[in-house]
């Protein structure tokens, strides 16, 4: 078992972030401009929570209203590498984000796709820039096939995904990432197990991102730092689809997503509550938040009747292969929480100050 603190003041870190966004990869998203030490040179797209260029859209909406439409939004593959598409419009909303409803995007994506991103971008900052997946691996898996150098070229990778010694939210034994493309999850283990011990692949696996329960408490906590009421639209008592009533766009749109996730949540009996899996994936990547990692040989089933989609790890060298995870083990989710509230509070904050108060 290592421990890792979060150092004091934590390094910069480069990112290309590849999401599906996705409520909880919006929550990512803000949280990673929210963040000093965070630097996004792109948010690649893929089909995951909802198809691709819905997933498109979201990411540069999304971005817009977060103050970084500068950022490149790049659309990935439009299906998984094998299996046909999986989306879960019931967990995000028809559209992705809940109920929330975006501005349309003043932009558009990016001309290169999502995998071409990926190959020049680690092209053009050797060993600077760490990777962060938090949907499907399908864009970074389809990358690997243009160049099989590329897991040498990052400083590391960082992917929210998988489950071990924990019951799956698409299967009994798979999580969702992993399950809509299982065949690119296990490309994707396989390339990146040639990195050395100190660079290994993170894995923030269902084990641990399924502690980070965010409640209305949190979405009020980040209101009063902003200095909006909260109206009563997430409280569990209210109406189910109550809207937001918030005066700051972001504050309305957090609360009207949230709720949407909630919902979800609270109808599969766990409670009105969201387990927000990808900003503690991002906050994991920055290294702004302890945790603890146990090395692992990490591979995929794909061809199990009752298994597709299972992540399996060998903790005791069992297969007498080298290893090729970090998998985060644990962490204290309040001290996350504590954390990722102060920060997006404080940007959504400033991010309204009056211009003479800028
Ligand atoms: O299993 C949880 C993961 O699947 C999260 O990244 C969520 O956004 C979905 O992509
Ligand atoms: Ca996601």
């Amino acid at each position: 078992m290592h421990v890792h603190e979060p150092a004091a003041p934590p390094a910069r870190t480069r990112l290309i972030v590849d999401v599906d966004t996705g409520i909880d990869d919006a929550l990512a998203l803000l949280y990673l401009v929210a963040s000093p030490e965070a630097d996004i040179v792109a948010a690649l797209c893929t089909a995951g929570n909802v198809p691709v260029d819905q997933v498109t859209t979201n990411t540069l909406s999304w971005l817009e209203v977060c103050g970084r439409a500068d950022i490149e939004v790049a659309a990935g593959s439009q299906v998984p590498l094998v299996a046909p598409l999986m989306t879960t419009e019931d967990t995000h909303g028809p559209h992705g984000v809940g109920y929330a409803e975006l501005p349309s995007p003043s932009r558009a994506p990016s001309s290169r796709s999502a995998a071409q991103a990926w190959v020049e971008l680690t092209r053009e900052h050797p060993g600077e820039l760490t990777g962060l997946v938090t949907g499907p691996l399908t864009n970074l898996a389809l990358a690997l096939r243009l160049d099989p150098g590329l897991p040498l070229r990052m400083r590391r990778l960082v992917i929210m995904g998988g489950c071990f010694h924990h019951p799956g939210n698409t299967t009994p034994t798979s999580e969702w990432n992993v399950a809509v493309d299982p065949e690119a999850a296990k490309v994707v283990f396989d390339a990146f197990s040639i990195m050395p011990a100190d660079r290994r692949t993170i894995v923030c696996p269902l084990d641990v991102t399924e502690s980070i329960e965010m409640y209305p408490e949190h979405v009020s906590r980040i209101a009063d730092i902003v200095g909006v009421p909260l109206s009563e639209a997430l409280s569990p008592d209210a109406p189910r689809g109550t809207r937001s009533s918030a005066g700051v766009p972001l504050v309305r749109h957090i609360s009207d997503a949230l709720r949407f996730y909630m919902e979800f949540h609270r109808d599969q009996g766990l409670g009105f509550l969201a387990h927000v899996h990808d900003p503690f994936a991002a906050a994991v990547a920055l290294g702004t938040v302890p945790y603890t990692t146990r090395p692992a040989t990490v591979d995929v089933e794909l061809d199990g009747r009752l298994t597709r989609g299972t992540t399996v790890a060998d903790l005791s060298d069992m297969w007498k292969r080298s290893l090729n995870t970090d998998i985060v083990a644990g962490t204290r989710p309040a001290e996350f929480f504590d954390h990722f509230v102060e920060r997006v509070g404080s940007y959504i904050r400033d991010l309204n100050l009056p211009p003479s108060k800028n």
